[in-house]
């Protein structure tokens, strides 16, 4: 069987975050995207995960695809399941990065009470709220799911951005607008590629 050396304590709690970052060799933390239906948080964050993992990091993406069809599968888009949705999306992000994991969120959001209550589950440094800064009418524009248009006709209630708020955070680490000074488009590469400088530094 084992040996186990007498002077090796077991933790009652577990192996503590800092052994389990040690391992990983690298510092858990959460990503926060929020912004607007079609603001291109989960390209970016996606984009974003691929480079990481190339890098050698450990990963986890959560959104809507993994999120919304299962553990939160009960939950709709009232103001009380949104405020739910993101409470137990904030406590699984804390799980993933006390467990090492560089965990990359991304929903729209919307209650700026909400993913305060997020943030204060991390300690400082360890939450990083990354606004995607993209304006209702872009977001209209591209319309990848015609959502908009839906709830432009009346066919959805509540759409964020259309009848329901969308409170745009004032306190970000990181801001990504859409758009350069000289009005070019940034490419979801582009944003990824500055979150990246930002977490290496
Ligand atoms: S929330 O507000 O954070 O709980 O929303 P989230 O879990 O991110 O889900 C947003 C996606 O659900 C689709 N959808 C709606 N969005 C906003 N308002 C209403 N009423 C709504 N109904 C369905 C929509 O496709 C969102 O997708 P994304 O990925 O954000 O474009």
């Amino acid at each position: 069987g084992p040996v186990v050396s007498a002077d090796i304590t077991w933790h009652e709690g577990g192996v503590p975050s800092q052994q389990k970052e040690e391992l990983l060799g690298q510092r858990g933390c959460v990503l926060w995207f929020t912004g607007l239906s079609g603001s291109g948080k989960s390209t970016v964050a996606a984009t974003l995960e691929h480079t990481l993992h190339g890098l050698g990091c450990a990963t986890a993406l959560l959104d809507g695809d993994n999120v919304r069809h299962g553990l939160n599968r009960d939950l709709g888009f009232s103001a009380a399941d949104r405020e739910e949705n993101i409470r137990r999306i904030g406590e699984v992000a804390k799980l993933f990065a006390d467990a090492g994991v560089i965990t990359l969120v991304s929903f729209i959001s919307p209650y700026r009470q909400d993913r305060d209550r997020a943030r204060a589950l991390l300690a400082p440094g360890r939450f990083l709220e990354v606004f995607m800064d993209t304006p209702l009418e872009v977001c209209e524009q591209r319309d990848p799911k015609g959502l908009y248009k839906k709830a432009r006709a009346g066919q959805i209630k509540g759409f964020t951005g259309i009848d329901d708020p969308y409170e745009a955070p004032e306190h970000a680490e990181v801001a990504l607008p859409a758009r350069d000074a000289s009005g070019r488009p940034y490419q979801p590469q582009e944003h990824a590629a500055s979150l990246l400088r930002m977490l290496v530094q």
